[in-house]
Order: structure tokens, then sequence, then C-alpha cells
């Protein structure tokens, strides 16, 4: 009898601890659905900030309203693509960076 309750709650408590792990996990989640990544260079994903006035976040800035955080990343990936570009560690030049900047923005 003892046993079963201390099992009980045992088990409570674990359920417990899921919740916010799940949470979490789905915050984590990405919002940016464009995939094309010159050079390798992924659009900076678009993620739950957590908090309710400014929910969107991409790499620490946060923003009120999804479009606008779709942007940033976009704009996030066309800088970093032109920098690589312009460096010469691709076989691509800073048009193609602002072609995929134009299709990033278009994907969403
Ligand atoms: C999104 O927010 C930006 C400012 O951060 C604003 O200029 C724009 O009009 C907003 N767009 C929508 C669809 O609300
Ligand atoms: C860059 O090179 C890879 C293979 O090395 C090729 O698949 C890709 O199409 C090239 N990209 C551009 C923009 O030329």
């Amino acid at each position: 009898m003892k046993t079963t309750s201390i099992f009980s709650t045992l088990l409570l408590s674990t359920l417990a601890l899921a919740v916010p792990l799940n949470t979490r996990d789905c915050q984590a989640q990405n919002l940016q659905t464009f995939t094309g990544a010159l050079g390798g260079i992924a659009a900076t994903p678009v993620e739950n900030s957590g908090n309710a006035d400014r929910p969107f976040s991409v790499k620490g800035d946060t923003f009120v309203n999804l479009s606008a955080a779709l942007q940033r990343s976009c704009d996030q990936q066309f800088n970093a693509c032109a920098n690589a570009a312009n460096a010469g560690t691709g076989n691509f030049s800073v048009a193609d960076c602002s072609a995929q900047q134009t299709a990033c923005g278009a994907a969403n």
C-alpha cells in the first residue's frame, strides 16, 4: 500500500519534470522554412522567444511578428553569404547571395 503511494508520487514527479522539457523542445522549433544554404550557410533559425509581447527570436533579437523575424533571418543569411563570397571561401558570388535572399523572402 505504502509502496504504491511512493510509486505514484515518483511517477507524478517524473511527469511534472517532463512537461517543461517538452515546452522547451517546442520553443526551439525553427519557424524559418527556407532551406537554401549557399556555402552551407543556412538562414538563421527563427524561434519562439517565450516572451508573449515579442514572441519571435532571431539570434537573440526578438520581434513582435513573424514576418519581421523571417526577414531578419533572411537578411542575416545574406550578410554571412556575402561575406563568404567576398572572402572567396565559396564558388558563389554576392549576386548569388542576393538571389538566395530573394528566394528566402519568397519562401515565407
Ligand atoms: C511587423 O512588425 C514590423 C515592425 O517590427 C512592422 O513594421 C510591420 O508592419 C509588422 N507587420 C505586420 C504584418 O504586422
Ligand atoms: C559549387 O560547387 C559545387 C560542387 O563543388 C556545385 O555542386 C555547386 O553547384 C556550385 N555552386 C555554384 C553556385 O556554382
